[in-house]
């Protein structure tokens, strides 16, 4: 790899982000299956390649849409795979850090149930993308399918971005697996993993004025010597 190759590596790592607002034009039927096919590269335990993507049409998208507001409304989400027990310590903190950068970008003051739960439920209205993906696991692969699906969630991030393409991961919808998989029409034997929505973002959107952080690497690389 030349430098200027690990450059534009890096330039894509740190210009991804998660967005949250989108224009409506859709993406070429070409540069989705070519992200598809980037995003493939990715490693899995014995190269399996568990992920599954269903790319829903905007019609499916909508009613999608339309389920999971009324399941969120009842709160009758039920996820395939068990979500976080909980956010101690400093993944407490880094989680509160992300949800007011996402609040004061806009608008959400502290107190403002209405404003917090209106910004939640942009999740179920695919914060306006284009286009919606369902990633799914084999349930018989267990974590490690899921593992491998995830990489594959964070290479089609990736590889959208170098299309131009933004994107957003969404468990939240992964939330409603029961509607997701009606929707969908998915096999009993795959776990709802979480959503990908993505489109061309709208840079005005101020859900996209903010840009998260990440920890020093003297907090996450150990050094172990031999005892
Ligand atoms: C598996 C996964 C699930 C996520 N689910 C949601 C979600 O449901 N709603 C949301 O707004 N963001 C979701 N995100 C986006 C994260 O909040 C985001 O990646 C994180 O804050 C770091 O910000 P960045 O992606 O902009 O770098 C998810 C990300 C991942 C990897």
């Amino acid at each position: 790899m030349s430098s200027a190759q690990v450059q534009t590596f890096d330039h894509l790592l740190q210009s991804r982000f998660s967005c949250r607002g989108y224009l409506p034009q859709p993406v070429d039927r070409g540069t989705i299956e070519t992200i598809v096919e980037m995003a493939q590269r990715v490693p899995s335990w014995c190269n399996s390649q568990p992920w599954m993507v269903h790319l829903l049409s905007a019609d499916a998208r909508d009613v999608l849409s339309e389920k999971l507001v009324q399941a969120a409304l009842a709160r009758a989400g039920k996820p395939d795979i068990a979500f976080p027990a909980r956010y101690s310590g400093v993944y407490k903190q880094r989680r509160s850090v992300c949800g007011w950068q996402l609040y004061d970008a806009v608008g959400v003051t502290k107190g403002d149930r209405a404003g917090s739960v209106a910004q939640m439920m942009e999740n179920y209205r695919f914060f306006g993308a284009p286009h919606v993906a369902i990633i799914s696991t084999p349930k018989d692969l267990g974590t490690y399918g899921a593992v491998d699906c995830g990489a594959f969630v964070t290479a089609f991030t990736l590889a959208a971005q170098a299309h131009g393409v933004s994107s957003i991961p969404q468990a939240a919808v992964a939330e409603m697996s029961e509607e997701v998989r009606s929707v969908i029409g998915l096999a009993q034997d795959r776990d709802v993993l979480c959503a990908i929505s993505f489109g061309y973002q709208d840079p005005d959107h101020p859900a996209n004025g903010f840009r998260t952080q990440r920890a020093p690497v003297s907090e996450v690389l150990i050094d172990v010597e031999a005892s």
